[in-house]
């Protein structure tokens, strides 16, 4: 497969965030701060996309809202992997109307994998006129230039170029915390699994370059950072679009070298090619999770096939098996795609007994949503909605009460996790995360909020751990 790469140079970059004081010298001359909303759908690489144009919108000088009513410029990041995301984000745009009528300078943008598909950027440009610029995955590092060009010709822009490849390094990042963050190390997949729609909207797999990631790793690191979650479609295959020869159990090993307190994470790897090497790595570096994401999406060889997996079942169970054995502690978390066209009743057991094998920390599970332009999208499918849906909740249940049990076995039991933020749920006050990634409400001091605690679990429920602060400094 022909490798698309497409590096914006730092000239470029440089230009951008020229324009953005541009824009910040003319907006400064208003009687209060400018607003911006970014509001965010679908998955960490989304939520890191917004993180950068956050970063932008910094630079402009925009402080930020939550109230779309007061927003000079709301910016809308969507997702396109299942209709439900897409329904609620024409929604959402639709009732912009209102604010737009009180607001009529606003700035409405919308950008993310949802409008890199040709039928949705036409349906925004014709049905949605509130919408006055548009730009996919692909021309985000150029957001401060589009937005110029709204607000100057005040005619509405769409970029949704499907020249692919882009890799674009500095472009300044907002985070939206300061204990965990998002370090995305490739963009885009080469995978093709038949329901799924990432590969038409984010391209073909390019991985950063290994110097880049480390030095971005540092940085966080020297920030305070304690929780770096590594982001890729398919982390495992990190590298292979490289000139030098590095793959990603090298990469963890080179960001484990960097001095300092902190956890490593990944996400996600793909059963396909997740190697002992990689459970070895994981096992060896201090400073990586005992968690690994590792999503399934079915138990049957056949579902597999068709949705174009390349494993089986036994070979999928093979290595939860000798993952274990490289970490008897390894927290397991999947997700399973239910309702797979023709998935039949014995294909849809053999996912629940593949559950009940594996017995996962947590799971993800979604029903089947057919994407326009997969080969999924054409194959027959004889089930209803309604099969779908009693199959997808004997499937919850089954996932709950495996949760619950696996939490159970926490209690009594000292755990390291990291308080990274604030519980709603009295008396608790604190949430924090083992190193598997399993939440945990706590009392104690709001400035434990980024540190590493000591805690006893006290006890759970199908969704959480509850503890007792023992040893604040470990
Ligand atoms: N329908 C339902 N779920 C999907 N996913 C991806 N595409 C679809 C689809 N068309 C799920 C997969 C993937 C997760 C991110 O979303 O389980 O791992
Ligand atoms: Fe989609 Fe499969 Fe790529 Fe994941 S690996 S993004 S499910 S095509």
């Amino acid at each position: 497969m022909a490798i698309e790469r497409r590096e914006i140079s730092d000239e470029q970059i440089q230009r951008q965030e020229g324009i953005c004081r541009e824009i910040q010298q003319t907006i400064s001359a208003s009687h209060r701060p400018p607003l911006a909303m970014v509001d965010t759908y679908g998955c960490q690489q989304n939520e890191a996309d917004s993180e950068k144009i956050r970063g932008y919108l910094e630079e402009m000088g925009y402080q930020f809202t939550e109230d779309e009513y007061q927003a000079d410029v709301i910016v809308i990041n969507t997702c396109a992997v299942r209709e439900h995301a897409e329904q609620r984000v024409y929604g959402n745009v639709g009732a912009l109307v209102h604010t737009k009528k009180k607001k009529p300078d606003q700035i409405v943008a919308v950008c993310g994998c949802m409008v890199q598909q040709e039928h949705v950027s036409a349906k925004l440009k014709k049905s949605y006129p509130v919408v006055d610029m548009v730009f996919g995955p692909h021309e985000l590092w150029r957001f401060p230039e589009l937005l110029q060009t709204v607000m100057q010709t005040k005619k509405r822009v769409f970029a949704t170029d499907p020249s692919q490849g882009v890799i674009a390094e500095g472009i300044p990042q907002q985070r939206d915390s300061r204990t965990k963050a998002w370090l995305s190390i490739m963009y885009g997949c080469n995978n093709f699994c038949t329901y799924c729609i990432v590969p038409y909207v984010r391209g073909r797999e390019r991985s950063r370059k290994p110097e880049d990631i480390v030095a971005e790793a540092r940085r966080l690191v020297e920030e305070g950072y304690k929780d770096i979650t590594l982001l890729g479609q398919n982390v495992n295959s990190y590298g292979k679009d490289l000139e030098e020869e590095v793959d990603f159990s090298d990469l963890i090993r080179r960001i484990n070298d960097i001095p300092g307190d902190f956890l490593i994470r990944f996400m996600t790897s793909h059963p396909k090619d997740a190697t002992d090497k990689l459970f070895e790595t994981m096992a060896e570096c201090e400073k990586c999770a005992h968690h690994i994401h590792l999503p399934v999406q079915s138990g049957s060889n056949r579902v597999l096939k068709a949705m174009n997996r390349n494993y089986t079942r036994e070979k999928y169970l093979g290595q939860v098996e000798s993952a274990r054995r490289f970490m008897p502690d390894l927290v397991i978390t999947t997700d399973i795609i239910v309702g797979f066209p023709g998935e039949t009743e014995e294909e849809f057991e053999e996912t629940l007994d593949l559950v009940r094998k594996v017995r996962y920390d947590a799971m993800f599970t979604f029903i089947y949503s057919p994407r326009e332009g997969t080969p999924a999208a054409k194959m027959p499918d004889p089930y209803t909605r309604e099969e779908k849906q009693v199959h997808f909740d004997r499937l919850v249940e089954t996932a709950n009460e495996i949760s619950a049990e696996i939490h159970h076995g926490y209690e009594g039991k000292d755990l390291r996790v990291l308080v990274d933020g604030q519980s709603g749920r009295a008396p608790y006050n604190l949430t924090s995360r083992t190193e598997g990634g399993r939440l945990v409400h706590l009392q104690g001091d709001p400035s434990l909020i980024g540190s590493f605690v000591n805690v006893h679990i006290t006890s759970s429920n199908t969704w959480a751990l509850f503890g007792e602060v023992r040893n604040e400094t470990i």
